[in-house]
């Protein structure tokens, strides 16, 4: 699985996707976040990623799914990625598993002060973390959660980006962390939609 990385000299970790209707999208995912979850009032959950009824969701966020067509990349689920104030250490260091790694990020909510860090860890010390099945695509990934916390002293870091008002497109099969600052405030929000195909796939001629 690790020849999915490809060489990544030749690729960024993301890229930023133009604004057009970005408002729109905060204010109507907002509003679903209001009335459907209680994701602005929970102050102790540490999974970050949230089960929703994203059907319910799409319905009512036309703006997203008008983004989609604007873009002209379908989409087949979104989730909800909630930092807590319980997690002042951070969402742990992983890496998507494959079949489908490409996502398009959207910022949502205390975007500010919060870093999604992707970093350099060669291929051979990648092998010898520990396999663990990825419960949300049951497909193998490594396990990196050992080096979450020490990762920026022993690896390069590629990017360390801070999401303002542009949705992302980015390889989540880089290993990567998301580090609040100092000034981070929570819950921080943001929504991740998976492509139909990767984004790579769609550039396939046949
Ligand atoms: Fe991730």
């Amino acid at each position: 699985m690790i020849d999915y990385l490809g060489d990544q000299t030749k690729f960024k970790a993301c890229h930023e996707l133009p604004v057009f209707n970005s408002k729109d999208i905060k204010s109507q995912v907002m509003e679903w976040i209001q009335n459907k979850t209680n994701f602005l009032q929970d102050k102790i959950s540490r999974g970050f990623w949230m089960k929703i009824d994203y059907k319910d969701l799409a319905k009512s966020a036309p703006a997203l799914i008008e983004y989609l067509k604007h873009v002209k990349i379908p989409i087949q689920e979104i989730t909800v990625g909630v930092l807590t104030e319980v997690m002042t250490d951070g969402f742990v260091m992983h890496h998507g598993s494959p079949g489908r790694n490409f996502k398009i990020n959207f910022p949502i909510h205390n975007t500010e002060d919060v870093y999604t860090e992707w970093y350099d860890i060669p291929e051979h010390d990648i092998r010898q973390f520990p396999e663990i099945i990825n419960q949300y695509t049951s497909e193998a990934c490594y396990d990196l959660s050992s080096i979450h916390s020490t990762v920026d002293k022993l690896y390069p870091q590629r990017v360390r980006y801070n999401m303002h008002s542009c949705p992302i497109v980015f390889n989540s099969y880089l290993p990567h962390r998301v580090m609040p600052g100092p000034d981070a405030k929570y819950p921080r929000i943001m929504l991740a939609t998976m492509p139909v195909q990767d984004p790579f796939d769609l550039m396939k001629l046949s």
